[in-house]
């Protein structure tokens, strides 16, 4: 795995790990939901290799072992304070999405949940999957449409902009949401890369994630985090009270998230 001053994959790994701890108990329960959703969808036969290409603190692997029961199952992420979160038992490894350290035609089935706008080249990491699928495995994908979204978000972003957080740039997001948040894109992106039999389509999502929760999120993990992170100490305290202040006067279905979210699954030809 590479890296260096201009590392963008080394810095968002390093991000990551800096906050997996958080990660996995705040945001990985909503990932956890949404990449069983996508799983429903595979279909389940003749898959005895399984790889979950940034499988994070591995929310996915035990959901994996019990749908495609008996399968050897793989999680690799580029972060490995991620992958050090993940519970004793899965196989795991160090790897890059864009450079597999694995053999062709390996596996029958290739993950990538919430990985593929953070790579460099979306397609590039499509294709790498291609390559060590078997002909007529499978690949699962999922990806933001649109992000997750309420009331009580909204006041969250007013009381940023309000205090004076820094906006959020492209350097800072270490994103590329824009490439992959419809169906067409990510229909266009698997033909390029040699996919067939695609599926690519969009599902509104909700969760209700409660005022404490959304402060803990919003202070520890994400883009979000470096927002609130860029308000000097006396600004920080201002911005949660009044966040929590007005979160106090929202009614509970002002907790309720929406998002659009973008799945696909296709076959290697
Ligand atoms: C939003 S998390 C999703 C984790 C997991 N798939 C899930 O659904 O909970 C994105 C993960 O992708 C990993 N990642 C980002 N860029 C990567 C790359 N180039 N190669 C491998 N993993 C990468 C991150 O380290 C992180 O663990």
């Amino acid at each position: 795995v590479s890296s260096g001053p201009d590392d963008r994959v080394g810095q968002l790994a390093e991000r990551y790990a800096s906050q997996s701890r958080a990660y996995q108990e705040l945001w990985g329960p909503v990932l956890e939901k949404l990449g069983e959703r996508l799983l429903r969808e595979v279909d389940c036969t003749g898959i005895a290799r399984v790889l979950d290409i940034g499988t994070g603190v591995g929310v996915l692997l035990p959901h994996l072992a019990r749908t495609f029961r008996g399968a050897t199952v793989i999680g690799v992420d580029r972060s490995p304070g991620m992958l050090a979160c993940v519970p004793n038992g899965p196989i795991l490894a160090v790897m890059d999405a864009s450079h597999l350290a694995l053999a062709p035609r390996a596996f029958d089935l290739a993950v990538l949940a919430f990985v593929l706008f953070h790579l460099p080249e979306p397609i590039v990491g499509l294709v790498e999957a291609g390559r060590v699928l078997r002909a007529g495995g499978r690949i699962a994908t999922a990806t933001w449409g649109t992000e997750l979204e309420s009331a009580a978000t909204q006041v969250w972003t007013e009381e940023l902009d309000a205090h004076g957080a820094a906006p959020l740039d492209a350097a800072s997001d270490l994103a590329q949401h824009e490439l992959v948040d419809t169906p067409e894109k990510l229909a266009g992106l698997l033909a390029s890369a040699g996919f067939v039999s695609i599926r690519s389509w969009s599902e509104q999502s909700t969760h209700t994630l409660g005022g404490e929760h959304l402060v803990r999120l919003r202070t520890s993990v994400g883009r979000s985090k470096h927002r609130f992170d860029s308000l000097d100490r006396a600004s920080q305290s201002a911005c949660l009270a009044s966040a929590r202040h007005r979160f106090a006067a929202l009614r509970p279905e002002d907790f309720m998230a929406r998002a659009q979210v973008v799945y696909s699954v296709a076959r290697a030809p």
